[in-house]
């Protein structure tokens, strides 16, 4: 019986229908807890997803680059689940510049900021959210964000405008270690299952020009 851990939101839906394209038809009456004859499936938040990997609870799971950058976390990472992109960006209010002096930044991602801004050499103040950072310019709690945007939406409807692209987020299949070497066979089986299904769905995409 293999253990995934799935993260909870946007991500949820695509990632279960790619496991029931695999033959792995999950069941269950909690939104927490899913099975299938071979797989107990947990779904948590993106953020928690590394610690049942690390801790052992889980043998796989999903999990975007954000999440493995800010968490610094080493695991094997077979390959990854096209998604729509998503990125990673520094934002602004639109029309300001980038204030010259010390730049105070909110976001979720404290590590990853900080990592940024030294790359430039900013004098600089993260202020660490736990959501809705997109409202930390209008309330002058900061000057600026680190931020994901997807379809650009939040931006738009809080007046801000995208200074810098700092990553791209890809989905990535992440392996316990130890469940690599004591699972071998199973973990190898789901993932040639997953990764047919997944090179299926690519292939039937439209070619984009
Ligand atoms: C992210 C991000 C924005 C939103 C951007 O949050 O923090 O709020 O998505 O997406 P858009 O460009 O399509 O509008 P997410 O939904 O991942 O989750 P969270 O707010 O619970 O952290």
């Amino acid at each position: 019986m293999l253990r995934i851990v799935v993260p909870k939101g946007r991500l949820e839906e695509k990632l279960t229908e790619f496991l029931q394209r695999a033959g792995y038809f999950l069941q269950g009456d909690s939104s927490i807890l899913k099975q299938s004859k071979d797989l107990r499936c947990f779904m948590t938040r993106p953020f928690d997803v590394p610690t049942y990997l690390v801790q052992g609870a889980a043998d796989i799971g999903f999990c975007g680059t954000d999440v493995l950058l800010e968490r610094e976390i080493n695991l094997i990472q077979p390959f990854f689940i096209p998604t729509s992109s998503s990125k990673m960006v520094l934002a602004g209010p639109i029309g300001k510049d980038l204030p010259r002096g010390e730049k105070s930044i909110a976001t979720k991602f404290p590590n990853i900021t900080r990592r940024y801004c030294e790359s430039k050499g900013w004098h600089y103040r993260i202020i660490s959210l736990k959501g809705s950072v997109e409202l930390a310019p209008i309330a002058g709690l900061s000057d600026l964000i680190v931020d994901i945007t997807e379809t650009g939406r939040t931006l738009r409807e809080n007046n801000l405008q995208v200074l810098d692209e700092i990553l791209t987020i890809r989905i990535h299949t992440v392996v316990n270690t130890v469940s690599y070497r004591t699972k071998r066979g199973e973990v190898i089986d789901f993932l040639e299952r997953l990764r047919k299904v997944v090179e299926d769905a690519e292939a039937q995409k439209p070619e984009r020009r």
